[in-house]
């Protein structure tokens, strides 16, 4: 089993690291000319427009994000008022931006380079305005494209070997991964984005979900091929990572009809694709090939021990509920955008606080049980928040306190680390997410490294949304791996660098 061969994992993780170094050893030129198309479009199919007159849910966004989902039970069909709302919110383009020949459609989560590799597919039984089947969710137009007519959700409860909300979902969500959409820009460290971006997504999809009233759990756990077959996806440019059940139904569907191949023609995305072999390897290696391995995969629980506090604690002082800003979700979403410059203005302790206390409160995941259960450790460099030291902190999630690393003035330190930008340097606050991969591969094998990905993106997702939903900034970064640990050293001692997020009060240019 592939999974359970660990060097795959350090292979791909070390082979990718940013360093100072490696910036100038291997410089990377954009070729413009060959950028790849930001949509997948297959000409042949006719397109079903999706209404976008919606209804607004009237729940703050601050209280969506961190919601524990609603109780799956009885009959919660998705109409295709929901499906649309939910694929608007998470994958639909909310805004555009024209340049000097061209145009830029920005959609409602944040992607590395704005090239939004991840696609979403619906597989569904008879959902009131939509009939079952296999469709492809065709951001351009908003609308859906039918792949298969019929109930095929007896092909995915397969491949998760019935995972419980998959069972009794009624309509499941596909995102998968196209490596050459985002490689164009990053070569092979895509890999981790597709992590990152499928994550900031599903952070949007989780918090619109539950403020429709829907249930709904990511699910990771799956035999990769089954799910790949099922969407025709040519598994060498593009791969299934996640999906997510929404609703709840008590049906069970009926025997699934033969999936045979499709070969639907699609648009190029380029004149020419570079195929990056290292991210087809890291993603084979964690495939599942039997349906024992996805079952067993959400048997896996990491303990976390309760990290031994030395320096000096501060606990969070989060704004209680009734003091929450009212803006909505849909309102917060529309409104994000990652900040291109920070203001170098603090941001108060009590913003800061809600922060992470409500992107922190969990995620319902089929690979973070018990519920609240977490992969990746939270890091901190504050620049200027009031109320609170400049230093480096660690973040106890369980006990909501914040812990003096190290006193001083980062600044620099921390531009260096988020890959020598200003935005890190000039943030109020950065937040690194720092994960002990080798217990966490011990536990899930390689996949747990995509898990690691997907959490560090979902939470990241949530921090920009509770950046927002206070009015202030935020900006996913990129970052020199080694050097981000060493700074975070001893207590990051034996970790690996995830992510960043810097936050803080955005400035215009
Ligand atoms: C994981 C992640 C990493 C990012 N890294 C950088 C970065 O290193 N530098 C930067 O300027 N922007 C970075 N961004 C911001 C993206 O460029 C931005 O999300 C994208 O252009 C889409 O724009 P929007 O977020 O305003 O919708 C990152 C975003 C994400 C989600």
């Amino acid at each position: 089993m592939p999974n359970r061969d660990l060097d795959a994992t350090w292979k791909y993780h070390n082979g990718t690291k940013h360093s100072y170094l490696s910036l100038r050893v291997h410089p990377h030129f954009l070729d413009w000319e060959n950028k790849p198309l930001l949509f997948k479009i297959y000409p042949t199919l006719e397109v079903t427009r999706l209404p976008k007159d919606f209804r607004q849910t009237g729940v703050a966004a601050l209280s969506a994000i961190a919601s524990p989902g609603v109780a799956r039970q009885g009959e919660i069909l998705p109409t295709l008022e929901d499906v649309a709302q939910l694929l608007f919110f998470s994958a639909g383009v909310t805004k555009s931006r024209k340049f000097p020949g061209g145009e830029t459609f920005f959609r409602a989560a944040a992607c590395t380079g704005a090239l939004y590799e991840v696609e979403l597919y619906l597989v569904c039984k008879d959902l009131p305005d939509l009939p079952a089947g296999v469709y492809h969710f065709g951001a351009a137009e908003f609308g859906l494209r039918q792949l298969r007519a019929g109930d095929y959700r007896q092909i995915v409860i397969e491949a998760t070997a019935g995972e419980s909300a998959i069972a009794h979902a009624p309509l499941i969500v596909v995102c998968t991964g196209t490596y050459w959409r985002n490689a164009w820009k990053y070569r092979s460290r895509a890999y981790r984005h597709f992590g990152w971006d499928n994550g900031t997504l599903l952070a949007n999809m989780l918090a619109v979900s539950a403020s429709l009233g829907l249930p709904s759990k990511l699910v990771m756990g799956f035999v990769d091929q089954r799910i790949n077959a099922l969407l025709d996806v040519g598994t060498h440019k593009e791969v299934a990572f996640s999906m997510v059940a929404v609703g709840h139904t008590s049906d069970a569907p009926p025997p699934a009809p033969v999936v045979g191949p499709l070969s639907l023609p699609l648009v190029p995305y380029s004149k020419e694709e570079v195929d990056y072999p290292a991210m087809r390897q890291m993603h084979e290696s964690s495939s599942f090939t039997f349906a024992e391995e996805a079952a067993a995969w959400r048997e896996g629980t990491l303990v976390t021990p309760p990290a031994s506090e030395k320096g000096k604690l501060n606990a969070l002082q989060p704004l209680p509920d009734p003091e929450l800003p009212p803006d909505t979700i849909e309102q917060v979403i529309q409104r994000r955008g990652s900040s291109r410059r920070f203001a170098r203005e603090p941001i108060s302790f009590v913003q800061l606080s809600t922060l992470l206390d409500r992107a922190t409160r969990g995620i319902p995941a089929d690979f973070l049980d018990p519920f609240g259960s977490q992969l990746n450790d939270l890091y901190l460099i504050v620049h200027c928040v009031d109320g609170l030291v400049s230093g480096a902190y660690f973040f106890h999630r369980e006990k909501k306190q914040l812990e003096l690393l190290k006193e001083g003035d980062f600044r620099k330190q921390a531009g260096y680390l988020g890959l020598e930008q200003e935005l890190p340097a000039d943030a109020s606050v950065d937040v690194f997410f720092l994960a002990d991969l080798p217990k966490i591969i011990a536990t899930f094998g390689n996949r747990g490294y995509r898990a690691t990905q997907l959490e560090a993106g979902v939470l990241g997702g949530k921090l920009y949304l509770a950046a927002y939903a206070q009015k202030l900034g935020a900006s996913g970064l990129t970052f020199y791996d080694d050097d981000v640990v060493n700074f975070f050293s001893p207590h990051a001692k034996g970790k690996s660098a995830i992510f960043l997020v810097a936050l803080g009060r955005g400035a215009t240019k």
